[in-house]
């Protein structure tokens, strides 16, 4: 299975607006997802993470930061949360989506 590519923006715009807490993400969803089995070994065979130089995406106006990318769809005033919610239908499979009441 491919993983799936979070990027976060570490440019100082998105860092001030919010962006710093995002490099919480693995934590949080170990914390949050550990009652459906996941470890930070299984988090990080199935999600890879980075930090992205600005992309230039806080000079559109139509679009506010923090900024983050799940795989290529850009997504403008990211939390932990909207990450979080993004990732869970990508995370999980049918089956495991299944048994964990979420279909
Ligand atoms: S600082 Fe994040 S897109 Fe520019």
């Amino acid at each position: 299975m491919e993983k799936i590519r979070v990027q976060i923006c570490t440019g100082t715009t998105c860092f001030v607006m919010g962006g710093a807490d995002l490099l919480l993400l693995e934590e949080v969803a170990v914390e949050r997802w550990g009652k459906w089995g996941v470890t930070i070994e299984k988090f990080e065979q199935r999600v890879e993470i980075a930090g992205l130089p600005c992309s230039d995406a806080c000079r559109q106006k139509d679009k506010k930061p923090p900024f983050a990318f799940i795989n290529d769809e850009l997504i403008s005033e990211a939390t932990i949360d909207s990450l979080l919610e993004k990732l869970e239908p990508l995370f999980f499979s049918e089956e495991e989506k299944s048994s964990m009441g979420r279909l």
